[in-house]
């Protein structure tokens, strides 16, 4: 009689278990077998009732069952308890796909500009130097030849640091204060004081006036300063550099113009105009988009540099205003706001 219970009990496992699904069905299914009314423990109430002589054999084959029973639950447990964490962990993915949902970035459209600007000029072997946005008035003015008293220095009013401020990383020269670099042409006097001719450099970089943002003024813009200094440097030099890129940015049709003008670190000094018969609404009339000139004398006596030996030219050109040639853009404050719907028309991964 045990024996035949026993086994109806091993069989009933056997059928229910792989249908049990969850650890609730599993629990109320256990209780039933071996919890304190469960068919298992009713079995071996009737443990008294076998004669003596049997009992060694009645106990090995109990105990079988037992272990057998025990096997079968303890590995339908596993298997709801990995189901069940299966169906919290979600639906396996697979981490080396792309995001569907994910906007890509992009490059700023000025940052656009300026690399193609920097790599037209890599080309003919000028490097990137670099200099800091807070510059000090020595660097911004002086070794440039503006003084304290001329009249460029209103031109370029800047946001000036308080007279105790100290910046560990921009060097003074004298007593002088720091302020935010009005243009990048303090990168020439930096780059001539720690390096010999010759030089051939170009300096990207964020600028700063005090102006009144309008369609075409930002008080935070940015330029690229051109520097060369060699021996026997001449303005047919600076002349066909600018022709170069001129037509390697606006295209092989396009010319250049220089008219006279002045900055006080240049002796000749030019404003440098472009034209070109393909560039839509602009095209066929002469668009100044640069100054320019010989590096003066006075710039080289500044950083100790002879003026009978060397010679050089420099050149500085706003970003922006390229940029928005090229891009067709009318208004200089859109480069600033961030709206993702104007940066997007200029994005490579258009979505
Ligand atoms: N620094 C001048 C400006 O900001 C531009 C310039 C650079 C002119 C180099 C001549 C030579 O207006």
């Amino acid at each position: 009689m045990i024996v035949e219970r026993l086994n109806s009990i091993v069989s009933e496992v056997e059928v229910r278990s792989p249908e049990l699904k969850t650890r609730a069905e599993y629990d109320a299914f256990k209780s039933t077998i071996s919890g304190p009314k469960g068919q298992l423990t009713e079995v071996m109430k009737f443990m008294g009732t076998v004669p003596k002589e049997d009992k060694p054999a009645m106990g090995k084959f109990i105990n079988e069952a037992k272990q057998q029973i025990q096997a079968i639950m303890e590995a339908t447990q596993v298997r709801i308890e990995d189901s069940e964490l299966l169906a919290q962990l979600g639906p396996s993915i697979d981490p080396s796909l792309p995001s569907p949902d994910l906007n890509r970035g992009s490059i700023h459209p000025i940052a656009q500009v300026r690399d193609v600007i920097v790599d037209l000029f890599h080309r003919i072997g000028f490097a990137v130097a670099e200099g800091t946005e807070l510059e000090t008035e020595y660097y911004c003015f002086d070794a440039l030849n503006i003084p304290a008293d001329h009249p460029a220095r209103d031109m370029q009013d800047s946001y000036f640091m308080p007279g105790s401020c100290e910046i560990s990383n921009v060097s003074k020269f004298g007593e002088e204060r720091y302020l935010l670099r009005t243009h990048t042409s303090s990168v020439q006097i930096r780059t001539l004081l720690k390096e010999k001719p010759p030089i051939r450099i170009i300096a990207p970089g964020r600028c700063f006036r005090r102006d009144t943002p309008d369609a075409t003024h930002s008080a935070n813009f940015h330029q690229i300063e051109g520097l060369y200094v060699d021996k026997q440097v001449s303005l047919t030099d600076l002349k066909s550099t600018l022709d170069y890129f001129v037509k390697g940015i606006f295209g092989a049709k396009a010319k250049t113009r220089l008219r006279p003008s002045f900055f006080p670190f240049t002796e000749p000094s030019f404003e440098m105009d472009f034209y070109s018969p393909d560039l839509g609404k602009l095209s066929n009339q002469w668009i100044e988009i640069m100054g320019c000139g010989m590096v003066d004398p006075e710039v080289f006596k500044s950083v100790d540099l002879d003026p009978e030996v060397y010679s050089g030219f420099a050149f500085g050109m706003g970003i922006e205003r390229i940029a928005m040639i090229l891009q067709g853009v009318d208004d200089i404050r859109y480069y600033y706001q961030n709206d993702i719907r104007f940066l997007r028309q200029f994005s490579d991964s258009v979505s």
